[in-house]
């Protein structure tokens, strides 16, 4: 692999919890975690219930602070250390080089679904219209029907909710995508369409980090996979 095909490398990261109204409780979540994702490939991340996964995919998205080590990734043309960086510099990662879709949608109240679907593109400044066009494309292959379009997901079901959430993370191009179980309440149709998302984005060379339940999507988009417990320490 040449260098420059590495878009994400994680060195030596380590994730404790410290629970200061539980006695001051630690939860040490990893320890000296080192992977690369490349462009164009899906790594999939295995491990058994609370072996970390979710918290490792958060703290690359810097919703967690690590504790120590390093997330290197390309973003506008240089390398930089999320771990290192501000918060206002996470944002702008966030919005222009990371995605991230988590298991469940965080839904605000009265904000339309398909507003909801487009705002990534809105915030990078494309035409409303356009930003629009792309929602209902995607909306429409994730079969929502178009009844639900301008009605908030407060209320849709929980399938609904999460093509909803898997619409807002995929309709934008970012160069890092992070997975978190998103087909765990889909039926066989809606989960295909997923697993054609995502074979999509590894054709544009978009590199993906994926947590997949389903052993059906993980072994069609997995490229190369990586144990919690292979890539770093485990501490109970
Ligand atoms: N915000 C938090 N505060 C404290 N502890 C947490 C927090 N989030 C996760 N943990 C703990 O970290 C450990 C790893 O949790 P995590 O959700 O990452 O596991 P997981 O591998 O994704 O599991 P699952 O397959 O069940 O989704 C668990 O012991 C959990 O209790
Ligand atoms: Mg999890």
């Amino acid at each position: 692999m040449v260098m420059d095909s590495v878009y994400l490398s994680v060195e030596k990261l380590d994730k404790t919890f410290l629970l200061h109204n539980q006695n001051k409780t630690r939860i040490n979540a990893f320890k000296d975690i080192d992977l690369k994702a490349y462009r164009g490939e899906c790594l999939v991340i295995r491990g058994e219930s609370g072996s970390g996964k979710s918290t490792l995919l958060k703290t690359l998205y810097g919703n967690y602070l690590a504790k120590d080590g390093h997330i290197f990734i390309q973003h506008r043309g240089a390398r930089v250390d999320l771990v290192r960086s501000e918060p206002r510099k996470i944002m702008q990662i966030r919005k222009e080089t990371i995605g991230y879709v988590s298991q469940f949608l965080r839904v605000v109240p009265r904000v339309p679904c398909i507003n909801i679907v487009a705002e990534p593109l809105l915030e990078r400044g494309v035409d409303q219209a356009i930003a629009l066009e792309k929602a209902q494309t995607l909306l429409e292959r994730l079969h929502i029907p178009s009844h639900l379009w301008n009605l908030s997901p407060v209320t849709f079901s929980g399938g609904e909710q999460q093509r909803v959430n898997l619409a807002h993370g995929f309709i934008a191009d970012y160069p890092i995508l992070l997975l978190d179980e998103p087909t765990a309440s889909l039926d066989a149709m809606n989960r295909d369409v997923v697993t054609e998302l995502i074979h999509e984005k590894k054709a544009q060379g978009v590199a993906l980090i994926g947590i997949f339940h389903d052993a059906h999507v993980r072994e069609s988009v997995a490229d190369r996979y990586v144990d919690m417990h292979s890539i770093g320490t485990l501490t109970p």
